[in-house]
């Protein structure tokens, strides 16, 4: 088997069997095939198409491409959740103990956010003394005792997926619903979990741009994780605003906090009702969604999930007075407003453009190797359909960097469209795929 012929054939369009994609990763992961030969079958497969066993074929080889994780040791059944990304998403920390007060087992793996959109792991950093780097036997019983844990994951998951997406985002091949399934998919089967709920974004915030898109990821998604013997659902959510008012990490944070309080903002709570619902439902902790869905909401009102987060919280080292004193978290050291010039109803506000404006006042990295602001970030005042007077706050963007947050404002200020006329009402949640 040569690499030359493997291009060729999925040049012409042709289908690879199991053999060939399993040539592929094991040759690109141990460096014996160069990165012009895998660029160029990305981009074949970029062009001609996978089917679906090739995808499942692909997550499978890149999964074996490092460690795959044993939870045997976790009580029940252990349930993952994952977005596939965007802005102002911090429903992990709020599913997360939801969940957990219901019963469920959540082993979590997170990444860190780059480029426009935020991760996990940044977030929990900003809580004071928050370690996201356990040994694997004090996650296991963490778990066990709390029944949440959250770590960053690990170079030994699925490494192959890491040097294919650096591959990807530089070779415009990011985009393709094969690639994108093989990436988180091989990652998630790693991680050890019997259980997994996908929160399947579109919109201009996330990667696909169309409903009917992010339907086809979440059903390829779930019909891997099924065929690998997970129970796997994906529920498709709109992303074409950011989640919540907050984007940035401690900010984000203290949403998630007030969230559990029961003060949060109605799409972020509505939204991680719902993933809890499911989540609690795979769990086998409800017969169906909507027990699990009433489950959620008591778990939330009776304040049972907020103590959970302060179990969390002290259990990965952190100070859980972080709960009632928000002083506690990194503070901005400036602030910039941003005013609406025109009197009308906010017509969308482009979640991409908050998302980099958020990056660049300090929030976000543009290369893995960045160090960032965690106080940073953008307070949004005005969410689509709100009716808005000339003058009045459409959001604050913080920072410790007086420049960077003067060109945050400066970007944030154009993802604000004002119309005379009331925009339509989009649901958050369009479609749950089991
Ligand atoms: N997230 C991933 O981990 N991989 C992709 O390809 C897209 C989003």
């Amino acid at each position: 088997m040569n690499m030359y012929d493997i291009i060729y054939k999925k040049r012409e369009g042709g289908v690879l069997d199991k053999e060939e994609i399993e040539f592929f990763i094991k040759g690109y992961s141990n460096g014996s095939i160069p990165d012009y030969q895998a660029a160029a079958l990305l981009m074949a497969i970029f062009l001609k198409k996978m089917n679906r066993t090739e995808t499942y074929e692909l997550t499978k080889a890149m999964k074996e491409s490092g460690d795959v994780v044993d939870l045997s040791a976790i009580r029940g059944v252990k349930v993952d959740k994952h977005s596939t990304g965007g802005v102002g998403d911090k429903t992990t920390l709020i599913v997360g103990p939801l969940a957990a007060s219901c019963g469920v087992h959540v082993a979590k793996m997170s990444g860190r956010g780059l480029g426009f959109t935020g991760g996990t792991v940044d977030k929990m950093e900003s809580i004071p003394g928050f370690r996201t780097v356990l040994k694997s036997e004090e996650f296991i019983s963490l778990v066990n005792k709390t029944g949440l844990s959250v770590i960053g994951q690990t170079a030994h998951i699925a490494p192959a997926d890491k040097k294919l997406y650096a591959l990807r985002d530089v070779t415009a091949t990011v985009d393709d619903l094969s690639l994108i399934t093989s990436s988180i998919m091989s990652k998630k089967l790693a991680s050890g979990s019997d259980a997994i709920v996908l929160d399947v974004k579109w919109g201009n915030g996330a990667f696909m741009k169309s409903f009917e898109d992010a339907s086809r990821l979440g059903e390829l998604m779930v019909e891997i994780g099924k065929n690998d013997g997970k129970k796997t659902i994906a529920v498709i959510t709109d992303m074409s605003q950011p989640l919540g008012y907050a984007v940035g990490n401690s900010l984000e944070v203290i949403e998630a906090i007030e969230t559990l309080k029961g003060n949060g903002p109605q799409d972020i709570t509505d939204l991680s009702l719902t993933l809890a619902s499911y989540m609690i439902f795979a769990g086998e902790r409800s017969v169906s969604p909507e027990e699990g869905y009433q489950k959620a909401k008591h778990a939330l009102e009776s304040g049972a999930a907020l103590s959970k987060f302060a179990e969390f919280i002290e259990g990965q080292g952190g100070d859980p007075k972080v709960i009632n004193d928000y002083t506690l978290f990194p503070q901005p050291s400036y602030s910039s407003e941003i005013y609406a010039k025109e009197a009308g109803f906010i017509g969308s506000t482009d979640a991409m453009t908050i998302g980099l404006a958020s990056q660049h006042s300090g929030a976000g990295r543009a290369t893995k190797e960045d160090i960032i602001d965690l106080s940073a970030g953008i307070m949004i005042n005005k969410k689509v359909c709100d009716k808005v007077e000339v003058g009045e706050l459409l959001a604050t963007v913080y920072g410790n960097d007086r420049e960077r947050v003067k060109k945050g404002s400066l970007e944030a200020i154009a993802a604000f469209h004002i119309q005379s006329n009331k925009p339509e009402y989009v649901p958050l949640v369009k479609r749950v795929i089991q």
